[in-house]
């Protein structure tokens, strides 16, 4: 059966550390650093208004030279951000990591609520435990 981004929420929990668009740059390194993440939202006023990632960090401040204490996490967010709802598949989620090159997908209910947040980790998890399980519902079918 596939996988789908409810179930790895049922299991990592639905807990999404996040920042605010004013906070510094350095602020929201200490936040992933903190909590071991590679990645940050960013909600205005409890909206979603990007996302930060190392990749933004490596290639708009280390590349440009500017300084993470005075950078604004608005000034170097990505706001164009690829969300899933819970009902996705570990497939669409693949899919769409694939397509848009994001190792992070924010998950929005129906109601355009913030639930929780899927990494590629998580989606490549999943992904093998449902391999696993349909090699062993092969196995015993191949056996009877
Ligand atoms: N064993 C596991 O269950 C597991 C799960 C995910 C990743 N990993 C491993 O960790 C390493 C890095 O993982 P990654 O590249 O997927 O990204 P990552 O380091 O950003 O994510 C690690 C975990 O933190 C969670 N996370 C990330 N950003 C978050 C946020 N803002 N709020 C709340 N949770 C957040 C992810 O959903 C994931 O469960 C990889 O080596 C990967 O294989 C292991």
């Amino acid at each position: 059966m596939q996988r789908k981004v409810a179930g790895i929420l049922e299991e990592k929990g639905a807990e999404v550390w996040s920042v605010e668009p004013g906070d510094t740059v350095l602020g929201a390194l200490e936040t992933m650093a903190r909590h071991n993440i590679g990645a940050v939202l960013v909600l205005d006023d409890g909206g979603l208004a990007g996302i930060l990632t190392e990749r933004d960090y490596a290639r708009k401040v280390k590349l440009e030279a500017l300084g993470s204490s005075e950078t604004p996490v608005s000034q170097i967010m990505t706001t164009i951000v690829h969300t899933v709802t819970p009902a996705a598949s570990v497939a669409d989620c693949m899919q769409l990591m694939t397509d848009e090159r994001v190792r992070h997908l924010p998950v929005v209910d129906d109601d355009g609520r913030l639930v929780g947040i899927v990494s590629i980790g998580d989606v490549v998890k999943a992904m093998i435990a449902q391999q696993r399980d349909l090699i062993a519902d092969l196995e015993r079918y191949i056996t009877g």
